[in-house]
C-alpha cells in the first residue's frame, strides 16, 4: 500500500534521490505523492505534494539538500487530494511527519488538538499525529515526544517524524513494514527493501514495537515501550539490482512470466532440502492448515489438493481474512503453513499472531527474506522468486506450487518423483513462452476483449488454477471473470452462459477430464465459446491451447497460459498491467 522513503547523508540532491526510491515502491499502489527536505543552512522544511502518478514529475524546484524523505499515499482517510497527501506538517512548520497504517483513535485525539489550537489542515488520521508530536514536543524533548505519541496511537502504524533543527529521522513501526539500508555516509529508509537495493544490500527491517534515530553515519535502535537500546544485527539481501528492473521487457508483468521457467528449475534443483524439512514438520505436528491471500490463497487451495492426491494427508484452507474464525481447533501440536508473496499482508500476519497465541507451529513459505512473516516463523521457507514487481502476482504462485509439490512428495519420501514432474512444468512452461502458443494468445485476447463476463471451469487441481485464471483476468483487465468448480455449473452458473459467452475449460491428463469435458460440452450447449486447455484437442473447442502433460504440476503451465491471457487482454484493453486501479502490491491494512 503507501511507500515510505527516505536518504539522509552526503549528496546534495536528496530530493530527487527520495523521488527515484518512491518510482520504486509505485508497484505498491498509489494515488498521491509527495516529498519533504530539510535545508541545513537554514533548517527549513519544503514540502511538495501532487495528486496522481509521478510519471515524469521532477523535483528540481526543491532547494539543495541532503535530508529528504517521501510518501506514496494510497488514501484510506480522507479523499485523494494534495492537502490529503504527505508529508504533513504541524502548526509551527518545523516538524515533518509520513504515515503508513491507521490511527485508530484519532478523531477523539483530534478534538483534542482542536481545543488547544492547533490547526488541522486535512481529513486524515496521519496529520493528527504531527500535531500530537508538536503537543507532546512542549514538555519533552523530540524522540521522546515521537515515542509518547506512538504509543498514544492504537492500531498498525509506521511512522517516520523529521524536526527540522535535528539531523536525524524518527521511525517508529507496529504493523506496517520499514526497512533501514546502510550506505556508505548515508542512511536510507524504506517500506520495502525492493527500493533499497540500487543504493545498498545492507539491511535492518524494524521490528515491531522498535523505534530507530537515524543519522548520516549512526543508527540507533529503541523499544518504543521501554527505550531500551535494542543491540542490532544487519542482514545482506540476497537480490541483485537487475533482477528488480524491467530490462528489455515493457512490463514488469510480462518479466516475471518469462522468469518462470528458470524459477521453477532452480526449485526443482535446490527446494527439496527445505522441502524435507517442511514435510517432517508437517509429520511430526498434529493437524497443518494452510493461509494465505489471494493469488497465494489459491496456492494453498492447490496444496490441500496436492496433500491429498500425493500424500494422502489431510489439511485445512482458510483465506487471512477468515483464518481468525476457525482456529478454534488449534493446539500448541498444529502447524500453520502460510503463503506470502511479500511476508506483509496484514490478514497474513494477523493469523500467525492468532495461531501463534495457540502456540501453533508456524511454518512459512515467502519471497521477500526478512520479511515480517519470515520474522515470525519458527521455520521460514524462501520461495525464491526474486522480486516481484507486478501487482499482479505471477511468479511467486507458481513458485509457491513449486514447493508445496515437493514438499508433498517428500511427505512420502519420494522428493524425485516432485523433482521430475517439475522440470517438466518448467519445460512446457517454456514451450508456452517461446512459441507460437503466444501469438494464440494475442490472437484469443483480441476475439474476446470485447466481452463483459467470462467463466473459467476445472475440477481437482484445475478448480485453484480456474479460480487464478479469473483473478488474474480481472484484476488487471477489469473484464468480470469468475472461477468455477466444473461440477457446480448445474447448480446456478450455467444460466449465465449465453451465444458467444467466453468459457475457458482446463482439460489436463488426469482424472477430471472426462468430467470436466462434461462441463464444458453444457456450456457449449447453452452457446458458449469454448476456449479448451488441454494436453489434446477436441471437436468442442471453439479454440485450442495446448499445454503439455506434466502429472500434478501440469497446474503450471495452465497459469502461464492464463497469465499471458490476461496480461494481453489488458494490453488490448489499454489497462497498465503493472499498475492496476484500486489496487496495491503489499496489503498492509485489515
Ligand atoms: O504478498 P502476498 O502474497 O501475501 O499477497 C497476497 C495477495 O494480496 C496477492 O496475491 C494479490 O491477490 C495479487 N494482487 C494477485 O495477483
Amino acid at each position: 500500500m503507501c511507500g515510505i522513503f527516505g536518504y539522509i547523508g552526503n549528496k546534495e540532491n536528496a530530493a530527487e534521490i527520495v523521488l527515484e526510491g518512491l518510482k520504486r515502491l509505485e508497484y505498491r499502489g498509489y494515488d498521491s505523492w509527495g516529498v519533504a527536505e530539510v535545508t541545513e543552512k537554514n533548517h527549513l522544511i519544503s514540502v511538495k505534494k501532487r495528486v496522481g502518478k509521478i510519471g515524469e514529475a521532477n523535483i528540481d524546484d526543491l532547494p539543495a539538500s541532503s535530508f529528504a524523505f517521501g510518501h506514496t499515499r494510497w488514501a484510506t482517510h480522507g479523499g485523494v487530494t494534495e492537502v490529503n497527501a504527505h508529508p504533513h506538517l504541524d502548526c509551527s512548520g518545523k516538524i515533518t511527519l509520513i504515515h503508513n497504517g491507521i490511527f485508530e483513535n484519532y478523531e477523539e485525539i483530534k478534538k483534542e488538538l482542536i481545543r488547544k489550537g492547533h490547526k488541522i489542515l486535512s481529513e486524515t488520521d496521519s496529520e493528527v499525529a504531527v500535531h500530537l508530536i508538536e503537543e507532546l514536543n512542549k514538555k519533552h524533548l523530540f524522540n521522546e515526544a515521537v515515542r509518547l505519541a506512538f504509543n498514544k496511537m492504537e492500531g498498525l502504524n509506521a511512522l517516520v517524524v523529521i524536526n527540522s533543527e535535528e539531523n536525524s529521522f524518527v521511525a517508529v513501526r507496529s504493523g506496517s513494514p520499514l526497512c533501514i539500508g546502510f550506505g556508505k555516509d548515508a542512511n536510507y529508509l524504506a517500506s520495502d527493501p525492493i527500493a533499497l537495493l540500487i543504493h545498498t544490500k545492507e539491511v535492518y527491517f524494524l521490528e515491531e514495537g522498535e523505534m530507530a534515530v537515524i543519522e548520516k553515519r549512526k543508527v540507533q535502535i529503541f523499544d518504543s515501550k521501554t527505550k531500551k537500546i535494542v543491540n542490532f544485527k544487519t542482514q545482506k539481501l540476497n537480490w541483485t539490482f537487475e533482477q528488480g528492473e524491467k530490462g528489455k521487457f515493457p512490463h514488469f508483468m510480462l518479466k516475471e512470466i518469462y522468469e518462470q521457467p528458470d524459477i521453477i528449475l532452480e526449485i526443482a534443483s535446490n527446494g527439496f532440502i527445505q522441502a524435507e524439512k517442511a514435510a517432517q514438520i508437517i509429520k511430526d505436528g498434529y493437524g497443518t492448515y494452510l493461509v494465505g491471500c489471494g493469488t497465494a490463497s489459491y496456492a494453498c487451495l492447490a496444496g490441500s489438493y496436492l496433500f491429498s492426491k500425493i500424500a494422502k494427508k489431510h489439511v485445512n484452507f482458510a483465506v487471512g481474512s477468515e483464518f481468525g474464525y476457525s482456529l478454534d481447533f488449534l493446539t500448541k501440536d498444529s502447524v500453520v503453513l502460510a503463503l506470502s508473496q511479500s511476508g506483509e499482508t496484514m490478514d497474513i500476519l494477523e493469523s500467525v499472531k492468532k495461531a501463534k497465541e495457540k502456540k501453533a507451529k508456524i511454518l512459512s513459505l515467502v519471497n521477500v527474506l526478512g520479511s515480517s512473516l519470515y520474522r515470525m516463523s519458527d521455520f521460514k521457507m524462501i520461495i525464491g522468486a526474486g522480486p516481484e514487481r507486478s501487482v499482479a502476482s505471477t511468479k511467486a504462485f507458481t513458485g509457491m506450487v513449486s514447493h508445496l509439490i515437493l514438499i508433498a512428495y517428500s511427505l512420502i519420501d519420494e522428493s524425485e518423483k516432485g523433482r521430475q514432474i517439475l522440470i517438466k512444468a518448467a519445460k512446457n512452461s517454456k514451450q508456452i513462452l517461446v512459441s507460437k502458443e503466444v501469438e494464440m494468445i494475442k490472437e484469443l485476447a483480441k476475439k474476446i476483449k470485447s466481452k463483459k463476463h467470462l467463466y473459467v471451469i476445472g475440477r481437482g487441481l484445475s478448480y485453484p488454477t480456474s479460480l487464478e485464471t479469473a483473478l488474474k483476468i480481472k484484476e488487471i483487465s477489469y473484464i468480470h471473470a469468475e472461477g468455477l468448480a466444473a461440477g457446480e455449473l448445474k447448480h446456478g452458473p450455467l444460466a449465465l452462459i449465453e451465444k458467444g459467452t467466453p468459457c475457458i475449460c482446463f482439460l489436463p491428463n488426469d482424472e477430471t477430464y472426462g468430467a470436466n469435458l462434461a462441463g464444458a460440452m453444457e456450456m457449449k450447449a447453452r452457446g458458449g465459446f469454448i476456449i479448451g486447455v488441454s494436453f489434446k484437442p477436441h471437436e468442442i473447442f471453439d479454440y485450442y491451447i495446448p499445454v503439455g502433460d506434466a502429472g500434478e504440476a501440469t497446474i503450471i503451465p495452465n497459469i502461464v497460459v492464463s497469465q499471458l491471457l490476461a496480461y494481453y487482454l489488458a494490453i488490448e484493453l489499454k489497462r497498465d498491467p503493472d499498475k492496476p486501479r484500486n489496487l496495491a502490491k503489499s496489503v498492509t491494512v485489515k
